[in-house]
């Protein structure tokens, strides 16, 4: 599966990336007002950090403003995914793009049949938001599910961007439902590789090896 991280922060992205394991980065205006920078400076920096996917969301809600928004974007670089709300000039937008050969995410996903479209209009990934619907009592999983089905059963290859994911058991179970992709917060990414048994294990090795005075010499 891979990982993307769901931040607009350079820094953050910079420290995460060291790991080697981060595979894009995904961006929204929430996440970019929170950084209080521009938000084509930010994408700019962040392109020179990672060389997957870095989605960048237009703020435009009509087609003609989506398309010109989109050209900003696609200028910073070709790892460029231009990410536009499932609305119908959303998906109109994403048809043109994809034709021209732009990664496109379509972005606020709550819904199979919606998935359904943005995949006929060509999208690069699809984001359902897991969390905001079980926020409202529905099943976010559920959804992943379901656009892994469809996809599957016509061929569809926009690959599934879980997103709106708020802790390790999202990944998990997004994983295990067959998600292409996790887009994840820094604090979820660390937590992903935590377990007591591997600390406990750890400090069991060294104490053994230190009271026998095992060491490695060069
Ligand atoms: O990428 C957008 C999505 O991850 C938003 O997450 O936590 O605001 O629902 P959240």
């Amino acid at each position: 599966m891979k990982i993307f991280l769901d931040t607009a922060d350079a820094k953050e992205i910079r420290e995460m990336a060291a790991s080697g394991l981060i595979d894009g980065v995904t961006t929204n205006p929430s996440l970019a007002a929170k950084t209080g920078r521009d938000y084509v400076e930010s994408l700019r920096e962040i392109a020179t950090i990672v060389g997957g996917p870095i989605s960048a969301e237009v703020l435009a809600t009509d087609y003609d403003g989506m398309m010109k928004q989109a050209k900003i974007f696609t200028q910073i670089g070709k790892h460029i995914a231009v990410k536009v709300p499932l609305t119908w000039d959303g998906l109109r937008a994403c048809k043109e793009l994809s034709a021209g050969g732009v990664m496109v995410n379509v972005t606020l996903c709550f819904s199979p049949m919606q998935a359904m479209l943005a995949a006929k209009a060509g999208a690069t990934f699809i984001s359902p938001f897991i969390g905001r619907l079980d926020d409202i009592g529905e099943d976010g999983m559920g959804l992943i599910r379901d656009i892994r089905t469809v996809y599957d059963n016509y061929g569809y290859k926009t690959e599934i961007l879980a997103a709106s994911v708020r802790h390790v058991m999202h990944v998990r179970e997004a994983a295990l439902a067959g998600a292409d992709v996790s887009t994840i917060p820094s604090s979820v990414f660390k937590q992903l590789y935590n377990h007591p048994l591997t600390d406990k294990g750890l400090a069991a090795f060294l104490a053994d090896a230190q009271k026998a005075n095992v060491v490695i010499k060069g």
